[in-house]
């Protein structure tokens, strides 16, 4: 008797058990495996295609570039002589190493507020294997002319005006970065060491990654630690996580979400480019055979400012504020397109202080003066609207 009793009052703990799983059949988002784990730790589950070299340019822009298809391209950059010359020592007796300065970073863990310090090449070169900076600087002229510009990006249209920026990322490794975007197409090429990237398809899951940080077009999600509380979105991604060694290149396709990071002594070259859309790339005028001699010495870069300046970009921007809210009302534009408050306002209480502002670093300045200039560029095309003269760029 006891037992018949005992059983059916399981059996109907059971049934409630089970209707109220039913019921409550929201997931519980601190039971996923990637929670508190690493920014793509779990659901890795995309792969990369990938070829030995550099492809010619006519099939990177057709397959990858215009697409937005990311690259493995192993051993491409062992045509530069940076792969094989740059070692310290190299770096030591290079002239101009005194005098030359560069810029660094002071935490290995990204952290946009962080301070950054000025320091010479040759004191970097000497202090970097015992200390946590890292060098996230434009390649020091005196060694530009070891890095071949990447044979896929020899062509006319590209090398006269779009090339944006070139950086050297160098470090004793154990970086990591933040989860980002970037305006831009992107081949990084490593020289020392191994990296990995992890990475998520925009056009698929950009509605999922939290850019909280849309003034920088960055999350604040803890890349050791996602808490899927406060960024449920990134339990449903799907990730693409791919480990590069000295040697090889990838490319990172624009607006395409990632997060950085490396192991063992460090150095990497990326370069950036504007992208470019179907029609805007004259494909007959590239290098059919890649010339090794063509350096990032020849190259004239036109910084960020210029990124800005193409109707396309300004729309893909403007897409990319909605995509991470769905709608957005004037009140939500100005916030989000200025942000410049909340990025100054580093301590988040409420008030912007003369301390804060000295302590702002580059990077965060660089957001915010492209941000001030948008929302110019915006009010000033406002202003012409309201007074019935205006036209987009392309129109006039
Ligand atoms: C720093 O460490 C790397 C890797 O161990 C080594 O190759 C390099 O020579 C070291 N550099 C200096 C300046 O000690
Ligand atoms: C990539 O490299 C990391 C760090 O060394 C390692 O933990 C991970 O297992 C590697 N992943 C693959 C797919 O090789
Ligand atoms: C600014 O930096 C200085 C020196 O690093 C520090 O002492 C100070 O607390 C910082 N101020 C703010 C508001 O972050």
């Amino acid at each position: 008797m006891f037992f018949l009793y005992s059983s059916y009052v399981v059996q109907s703990f059971c049934v409630v058990i089970f209707l109220l799983k039913l019921c409550l059949s929201e997931r519980i988002l601190e039971n996923e495996a990637g929670h508190l784990k690493p920014f793509g730790a779990t659901n890795s589950v995309l792969d990369v295609e990938r070829i030995s070299g550099f492809p010619n340019p006519r099939t990177f822009f057709e397959k990858y570039a215009i697409p937005k298809r990311p690259l493995i391209m192993r051993d491409a950059a062992k045509v530069s002589r940076a792969f094989h010359l740059w070692t310290d020592e190299y770096f030591y007796s290079a002239e101009g190493s005194k005098s030359h300065k560069v810029s660094t970073e002071t935490m290995k863990k990204e952290d946009r507020n962080q301070q950054t310090k000025e320091m010479s090449f040759f004191d970097f070169v000497l202090k970097y294997n015992d200390s946590d900076i890292y060098m996230v600087n434009p390649v020091p002229e005196f060694i530009r002319d070891d890095v071949t510009v990447p044979c896929s990006l020899q062509c006319e249209d590209v090398i006269d005006g779009k090339i944006v920026e070139s950086v050297m990322w160098f470090s004793s490794g154990g970086t990591k970065s933040v989860v980002h975007t970037d305006s831009v197409d992107n081949i990084n090429c490593l020289y020392r060491g191994d990296k990995t990237f992890v990475m998520v398809d925009p056009d698929i899951y950009g509605d999922k990654v939290d850019m909280d940080h849309p003034e920088g077009a960055y999350s604040s999600v803890d890349v050791d630690r996602v808490d899927y509380n406060k960024y449920p979105g990134l339990a449903d991604v799907e990730y693409y996580t791919i480990n590069i060694t000295a040697g090889d290149c990838l490319f990172i396709p624009y607006k395409w979400i990632h997060q950085v990071r490396s192991y063992g002594s460090n150095i990497a070259v990326n370069i950036w480019w504007n992208h470019f859309k179907n029609k805007d790339i004259n494909l007959d005028l590239c290098n059919h055979q890649c010339n090794l001699d063509m350096t990032l010495g020849n190259v004239e870069f036109g910084g960020f400012e210029q990124v800005m300046e193409t109707l396309d970009s300004i729309k893909d921007h403007m897409n990319g504020l909605v995509l991470s809210k769905k709608e957005i009302d004037y009140e939500g534009f100005i916030t989000a397109i200025v942000g410049l408050f909340v990025s100054m306002d580093t301590n988040s209480d409420g008030k912007m202080t003369k301390d804060e502002l000295q302590n702002l670093s580059e990077s965060v300045w660089t957001d915010i003066w492209r941000n001030m200039r948008e929302l110019s560029d915006f009010l000033d095309d406002f202003d012409k609207m309201r007074h019935g003269d205006f036209r987009f760029k392309d129109e006039l």
